[in-house]
């Protein structure tokens, strides 16, 4: 029989259950996403939305898969990295769990899961990711037993720049899709900070500056394309010499950032310059949901890493590169 894992993902605004089988197949995959009313997110709500609604998500997961938790091979969550209140929240159901139907618990992270799940739906074998979303933005591949950094921002995540520029100029959140929308119409292209230092990027000096820009009664549109291009323009930078440097034939746009049609457009560019193919990761699995979580759960049960319930501390620093991905070799 192959394996089947059940993975469990509430490292920020979502809870998510995911299903996983051990040939790839992916039985469920059941999110809820807690909008914050006003400004940006609130960890001890989002946790209290967790925590309401996982029992619901669990046996809708379950309920999909057409299976129940006795059947369930391992259960996977992730321990981070993300904010401490939402993440206990999953580690407390995943050790219930894994405690009460005598299951191992299979520490997952957060980062590692997002780049597993594009490189599973997009069938890329060792490619460049440019990992993209609300809480990261990082430029990642495989090297020698982990995932390696090749860069990412010195502050904050993309997502976020684009979510909090958004909240600013009084548009609806998430933010990218409301900036996109806008910079479609935009059609001159104002002088802003461009912040690439080494192979790392800078968005919160951007941020500033356009929000200056807007209390100068400059064009909305033109402000979101300007916004638009010069962050995706530094990030096209860092990932064009991540890939001279890394020699990857294929480059993977994972996150939910990666559903920007311009970001998309430009990856492209940059993959062709450098003969690599381009991938995007499905929209169902760009933002954070929990099949990334039970697919990454497969990865690691079949190259034996488990968790002892009492040992399952979250971790909300945790990096990708602090982590051993032997399925990789
Ligand atoms: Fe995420």
């Amino acid at each position: 029989m192959p394996l089947v894992v059940l993975g469990i993902e509430s490292t920020a605004h979502t809870f998510g259950v995911g299903i996983a089988r051990e040939d790839g197949k992916i039985l469920a995959n059941i999110n809820s996403t807690y909008i914050p009313i006003h400004g940006g997110i609130l960890p001890r709500e989002a946790a209290r939305h967790h925590a309401n609604v996982a029992h619901k998500i669990i046996l809708k997961a379950l309920e999909k898969a057409d299976i129940r938790l006795e059947e369930i091979d391992g259960i996977a969550v992730a321990l981070g990295p993300g904010l401490g209140p939402c993440l206990r929240v999953g580690a407390f159901i995943a050790r219930i769990l894994a405690l009460s139907y005598d299951k191992p618990l299979i520490p997952v992270n957060h980062a590692v899961a997002h780049v597993e799940i594009a490189r599973l739906t997009v069938c890329a074998r060792d490619p460049l990711f440019v990992y993209v979303s609300g809480g990261n933005t990082q430029i990642v591949a495989y090297s020698q037993g982990r995932y390696r950094v090749f860069g990412e921002t010195l502050d904050i995540p993309i997502g976020n720049f684009f979510d909090t520029l958004a909240r600013e100029l009084g548009l609806p959140q998430p933010g990218t899709p409301q900036i996109e929308k806008l910079a479609i119409k935009g059609k001159n292209i104002i002088d802003l900070p461009y912040i690439v230092k080494g192979q790392d990027v800078s968005y919160s000096g951007l941020l500033t500056a356009i929000l200056r820009k807007f209390k100068e009664d400059v064009c909305l549109e033109d402000l979101c394309l300007s916004a638009m291009e010069y962050a995706y323009a530094m990030l096209a930078e860092v990932v064009e010499r991540a890939l001279a440097h890394t020699q990857k034939r294929e480059l993977v746009l994972a996150g939910g950032v990666a559903r920007s049609k311009r970001l998309q457009e430009i990856m492209q560019c940059v993959a062709e310059e450098h003969d690599a193919i381009f991938k995007v990761v499905p929209d169902e699995y760009a933002g954070d949901n929990g099949a990334m979580i039970a697919w990454t759960g497969v990865l690691c049960l079949k190259s034996g890493i488990t968790i002892q319930p009492e040992e399952s501390v979250i971790r909300q620093r945790w990096r990708i590169d602090e982590v051993d991905v032997p399925w990789m070799q």
